[in-house]
């Protein structure tokens, strides 16, 4: 067990001679002992100082141990304290301990007796760090590795900094990611006590001192401030991402403390924090491209198939343009949104599947050709199995035809049983089924799209979200001019709401 043998040590104790004896018995030690007969002395040294363990007398006149026991406490949470008293009661020792005292000695002890309740208490401490910056590197190790399963990089960021506040006992945490060829700032994340700090820790001049170094030891500045009328010590700490040599951003933290110094347990957490950065900085940057490279690929098929059928040609980005817009209405959040572009783009992949003749036929299917062409949402389930990156699109893809009231394909689940993206997807693909072009048809007025969707609702459609498309589109938050190239009335669609309405 390797305990602090530099531990700074308080002595309180009224009686100088006990004092004077605690002190030589550890003489022989290397501990930096500080010891007083004035306890208030004692508290504003404990206040202002580095303390690891306190030895303090129980009654010293007017004055009781247990004050010294709660600011030393207050001021050094992980600090052992050992109280001395000639009077034991099970009372008192229920008490100094229920208030964080770690042990207490009957006086008069013997000195064999106090130093190995000394170096316990410090064995103890030892544990106890070692088990608060393991679980620091735990927490933030977990982060990381989850970061190479495309984990939200924006997420990873909060927490990283959020367990670096906590971890560093520091006022404001902020982090810069930038861009290692232009080192434009791309993203940042902060955690802050007062607004005053957030615009020095994402200061991005901070950037500067990394600009002529490869190293990776953080920039740290001292100054000396006044507090209160107290006098204490400000750090401002740098610490560089680097991956693979270049410069991916900075974490600067800033701490306020009475102390002066920075633990080598706070330069490890700092270390093992930007390490983490770097690799999931680096993962999500490939994971973007991977997946930018899977969606350019997807999308390739995507068009191949509108190819196939002309008068589909810009459906899948038409449906896209319109299901944001609800999804936007919905307040669904940016990955939210992100995935549905996914699935938009994806839903009818599987119509790669159906020959030309059914795909293009201008007659009614026949059972066997409907059969088919029902089968697109299992085909394109199949395609996309087990590429975890379109995981996101399954619910789009296999869910689109289905009818809130059960009657449609390939399942025939009903309302809330089907996914809100297939249920959101119906509307979108329906409207603009409508009022495209087709081989046997022009396309429809928005009129008659309205009047359908209101026909539909409840039961091919969610009435939520034709409530909500119907909604959007009366505000006039669709072009319908460029999206299919003619103006369009909306005063229509108030027409066809006050008719539903009168007719109910
Ligand atoms: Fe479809």
């Amino acid at each position: 067990m390797v305990v602090n043998s530099n531990a700074n040590i308080v002595v309180v104790d009224d009686e100088k001679y006990i004092c004077s004896i605690i002190v030589e018995a550890l003489a022989s030690d290397n501990y930096n002992i500080n010891h007083f007969t004035d306890p208030i002395a004692a508290q504003e040294h404990i206040e202002k100082n580095s303390v690891d363990l306190v030895l303090t007398d129980l009654v010293m006149g007017d004055h009781s141990g247990v004050d010294v026991i709660e600011r030393t406490m207050a001021c050094h949470r992980d600090a052992v304290v050992i109280l001395m008293t000639a009077h034991p009661t099970v009372q008192t020792a229920i008490s100094v301990l229920k208030k964080g005292a770690y042990d207490f000695l009957v006086k008069p002890f013997k000195l064999d007796l106090l130093k190995a309740t000394i170096r316990r208490g410090l064995e103890h401490q030892s544990v106890l760090r070692d088990n608060v910056h393991l679980k620091g590197q735990v927490e933030f190790l977990k982060v990381a590795s989850a970061s190479v399963a495309g984990v939200n990089i924006d997420k990873f960021l909060d927490l990283t900094v959020k367990s670096c506040k906590k971890e560093m006992a520091a006022q404001a945490v902020g982090v810069l990611e930038v861009d290692p060829r232009t080192r434009d700032v791309i993203r940042t994340a902060h955690e802050a006590d007062a607004d005053e700090y957030v615009e020095e820790v994402l200061d991005e001049s901070t950037l500067l001192n990394f600009s002529y170094t490869r190293s990776n030891r953080p920039n740290i500045q001292r100054s000396q401030i006044t507090d209160d009328g107290e006098t204490v010590t400000r750090i401002f700490l740098s610490q560089p991402i680097f991956a693979s040599r270049k410069l991916h951003g900075v974490f600067n933290i800033l701490i306020i403390s009475p102390f002066d110094e920075i633990t080598s347990g706070q330069l490890n957490v700092l270390s093992i924090l930007s390490n983490s950065a770097a690799s999931a900085i680096t993962n999500h940057r490939l994971y973007q491209d991977l997946e930018l490279s899977y969606l350019q690929a997807i999308k390739g098929l995507a068009n191949a198939i509108e190819a196939r059928d002309p008068y589909t040609a810009g459906h899948t980005d038409r449906v896209s343009h319109l299901a944001r817009k609800i999804a936007q209405a919905l307040e669904w959040d940016d990955a939210r949104v992100s995935d549905l572009m996914m699935g938009c783009t994806l839903h009818d992949i599987g119509k790669i599947g159906v020959p030309d003749r059914i795909l293009n036929k201008a007659g009614t299917l026949t059972g066997d050709e409907r059969r088919m062409m029902n089968s697109h949402p299992q085909v394109g389930l199949k395609i996309i199995s087990g590429i975890d990156l379109f995981r996101p699109a399954v619910p789009y893809i296999i869910a689109h035809h289905e009818w809130f009231n059960g009657d449609g394909y390939p399942e025939g689940i009903s309302g809330e049983g089907i996914p809100i993206e297939g249920r959101l997807l119906a509307v979108a693909d329906t409207f603009d089924a409508i009022l495209s072009d087709r081989p046997y048809r022009r396309g429809a007025g928005l009129g008659v799209a309205v009047s359908e969707l209101i026909k539909y609702r409840g039961a091919q459609f969610d009435p939520l979200i034709v409530d909500t498309f119907i909604e959007i589109l009366r505000q006039g938050k669709i072009d319908l001019e460029e999206m299919y190239g003619r103006e369009e009335d909306l005063s229509v669609i108030d027409g066809l709401l006050n008719a539903k309405t009168v007719s109910a």
